[in-house]
């Protein structure tokens, strides 16, 4: 299963990322849908701007992977009739979803395999009406999709082993780490364990043991730190599964579990205490501070993904 044009179905801000993270690939030629106009080729230059600044992707290789990216809003274009996988990416919504493969059904050609992006929809639920249901599972990239090397692909309860290995191949190629959640539940893996952390970082401030800037002032200098190099279950070996048993036979029955949003963060929520759109969330937040946040976070990706 040969994958050289990819659609991607949706050119937002996952969308575009995604779609230069293709062209990783000399041979692969991507086409962007979108309902709206969209300049991808300026989207993907300003999101790619670092890289080409720190020399990680040079200026010509940058407008050679730009000249293997297309726009289309003509769903009976070549790019479409061509593909040889879709990785949709449009909002997040599942009749929208459904309603997308169910048309790309009658524009791709069978053996195309189908994704989806989605974040936290069930795979199974997106294609549960198509025809051809061994060629779908979900490619969940993380934003920014250009430098987060994780995508976890979801194998759906009729994904074909062809199918999953044949994605595999295809996001190990490009450069990404690409894993396998072999059961589609809610939240995959990563937003399983991130929600969790989530949720007791809520109860912490809720029940007020630490305001919001403590507790991510605990987290960034103490296992956050460590987690790239020793990540949990590596953690866990290293101090003793005996040990882990018995710290979790005392702290397991104080932890948050909750089984819906807390009252805290609902309170937030009606309040417009959104964060970054409204200004003010857990912290303030002006224009500054906000540009600030988003560079500081792509400058120590590349840091560290690239010692740059
Ligand atoms: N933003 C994130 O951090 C993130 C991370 C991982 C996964 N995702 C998932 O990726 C998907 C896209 O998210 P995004 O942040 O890129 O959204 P976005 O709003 O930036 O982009 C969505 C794009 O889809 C287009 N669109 C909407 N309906 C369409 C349709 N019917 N046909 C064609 N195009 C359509 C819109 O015009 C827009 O350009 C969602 O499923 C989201 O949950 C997002």
């Amino acid at each position: 299963m040969a994958i050289k044009n990819v659609l991607i179905y949706g050119g937002g801000l996952m969308g575009k990322n995604i779609g230069f993270n293709c062209t990783a690939l000399k041979d692969v030629c991507v086409t962007i849908f979108d309902i709206n106009p969209v300049d991808v080729h300026a989207g993907i230059k300003e999101s790619t701007k670092q890289l080409v600044e720190k020399g990680i992707v040079g200026e010509e290789e940058l407008a050679e992977r730009l000249s293997r990216i297309s726009f289309t809003q003509d769903l009976d274009s070549e790019g479409v009739k061509n593909a040889d996988m879709v990785i949709e990416a449009i909002f997040e919504n599942l009749d929208a979803k459904r309603e997308v493969f169910g048309k790309l059904e009658e524009k791709c050609r069978p053996d195309c395999i189908f994704t989806t992006n989605t974040s936290v929809i069930s795979p199974t639920e997106i294609s549960s009406e198509l025809k051809y249901r061994e060629r779908f599972c979900g490619t969940h990239f993380w934003n920014p999709a250009h430098l987060i090397p994780l995508v976890e692909i979801v194998r759906t309860d009729a994904s074909s082993d062809e199918v999953i290995n044949a994605v595999y191949e295809f996001l190990t190629a490009i450069g990404k780490k690409a894993c396998i959640c072999n059961k589609d539940v809610p939240g995959f893996i990563g937003n399983r364990l991130q929600y969790a952390l989530y949720r007791e970082a809520i109860y912490i401030i809720e029940n007020g043991i630490a305001d919001a800037q403590t507790v991510d002032i605990a987290i960034k200098n103490s296992f956050g730190l460590r987690l790239p190099q020793l990540a949990p279950m590596e953690n866990m070996d290293l101090i003793g599964n005996d040990l882990v048993w018995n710290i979790s036979d005392y702290i397991l029955q104080h932890l948050a579990d909750n089984h819906e949003p807390s009252a805290l963060l609902t309170k937030m929520r009606d309040e417009n205490k959104l964060g970054f759109k409204t200004g003010e969330g857990w912290m303030k937040w002006d224009d500054e501070s906000i540009k600030k946040c988003r560079e500081d976070l792509n400058t120590y990706l590349i840091k560290m993904l690239y010692d740059k």
